[in-house]
């Protein structure tokens, strides 16, 4: 099974230009407690971490980027460039972003409020974690 689960939310688009909506808990699967927005990203990887218990959406609202997931088992990429396709995040899973355009602004809807200690910022840490629930 894939790695990367994408959701396609709606686009209404004429004349005047486009529009994307997102509704918590209708077209996306969990209540967001949390919005945060990367932004001037240069050739520095972002991420380089997972998460105890967090789900997260995130979107490339303006410009791409390249996500890499990782379960401790397998690593798959995907790029996103599109503010109406979200990539779901599940706890546990290794996160990292690369390969940002200049333009680039990432979005990120996530499931809980900002809680350093739910983060597993070293690698073999996350291979210890991700052992021990399966
Ligand atoms: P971090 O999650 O490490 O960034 P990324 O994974 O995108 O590379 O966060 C960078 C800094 O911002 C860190 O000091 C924690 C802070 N931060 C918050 O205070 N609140 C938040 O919601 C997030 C995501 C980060």
């Amino acid at each position: 099974m894939s790695l990367i689960k994408t959701i396609e939310l709606p686009e209404f688009g004429d004349g005047r230009g486009d529009l994307v909506s997102i509704e918590e808990c209708r077209n996306i699967p969990f209540a967001i407690k949390r919005v945060y927005c990367l932004y001037n990203l240069g050739s520095h990887p972002r991420g380089m971490h997972a998460h105890r218990n967090l789900i997260q959406l995130a979107f490339c609202v303006h410009g791409s980027c390249r996500f890499v997931l990782d379960d401790g088992n397998k690593r798959e990429s995907v790029v996103l460039s599109r503010p109406t396709e979200g990539l779901l995040i599940g706890n546990l899973v290794w996160r990292e972003m690369h390969d940002f355009s200049d333009d680039c602004v990432i979005m990120v809807l996530a499931s809980e409020h900002y809680d350093e200690s739910d983060y597993i910022r070293d690698y073999e840490n996350f291979l210890e974690a991700s052992v021990e629930v399966k």
